[in-house]
């Protein structure tokens, strides 16, 4: 529920005015609340509340915030679930903004998931043809042949159109399976799964280590943290 407080308080958190000052605009007759001009003094307010200054509607400046999960497997990375299933909202206690993922990570793939508030933030970065690189640790089942991993590197072709190029190492060869560093710089739905599915070599685990050159680090899978400055710049790649 909205917490109601004082107009001024409201006016003030707003960065309209200080308090005595906004106290002032009120007795002028400058502040309307829902179309209605208000002098009362204790007149009370939340942010259901339509209040204007001088003709300008005014609201609170939400902070902007940026968050680094480590997602773990089994969540979704959505705000809601209409399926009822965990949302990694339900792992980021003590939050007051309302945040929301920036793109997507499958249920069951892991690692780095930003959050914001910020929505010129989340659009940029989610937009086509931005070029983010992303990197993914991916244990694929077999071995790739050095064919198979040029053809991830130069672009495999998933819903009729080609992936842009991408870069591929081999980091292990594991007696069953190979885990392979993949780089991409698209947001295709589960491209990376589709990729490696493409080419024979279904993906066994899937884990985002980095977002521009912004890596993951030591988090442990459902901790987060806030992000500085230099950090959300880092994503950008600056
Ligand atoms: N590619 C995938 O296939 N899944 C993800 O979660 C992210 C990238």
């Amino acid at each position: 529920m909205d917490k109601k407080i004082r107009l001024q308080k409201y006016m003030a958190q707003c960065g309209i005015a200080s308090r005595r000052h906004s106290e002032e605009l009120i007795q002028a007759g400058r502040v309307k609340v829902n179309g209605k001009t208000v002098t009362q003094m204790g007149f009370r307010v939340s942010e259901q509340d339509r209040v204007e200054v001088d003709g300008k509607i005014i609201k609170k400046e939400e902070k902007l915030v940026y968050i680094m999960l480590n997602k773990p497997s089994g969540y979704v990375s959505t705000v809601s679930d209409p399926e009822g299933r965990k949302t990694v909202l339900d792992l980021i206690d003590g939050v007051s903004e309302r945040i929301y993922p920036v793109g997507r990570l499958d249920y069951d793939t892991t690692g780095l998931l930003i959050l914001t508030n910020d929505g010129d933030f989340a659009f940029e970065n989610t937009h086509p043809g931005h070029e983010i690189k992303k990197t993914y640790i991916a244990e694929v089942l077999g071995k790739p042949s050095d064919k198979a991993l040029e053809a991830l590197r130069n672009g495999v072709v998933l819903d009729g159109r080609k992936t842009a190029p991408a870069g591929v190492e081999v980091v292990d060869i594991k007696s069953k399976s190979t885990v392979l560093k993949i780089i991409i710089h698209e947001g295709r739905n589960r491209q990376v799964r589709r990729m490696c599915e493409a080419v024979g070599h279904p993906v066994l685990k899937l884990k985002r280590t980095a977002v521009g050159n912004l890596a993951l680090g030591d988090l442990k899978p459902g901790e987060w943290r806030y992000l500085s400055s230099k950090e959300v710049k880092l994503i950008r790649g600056k």
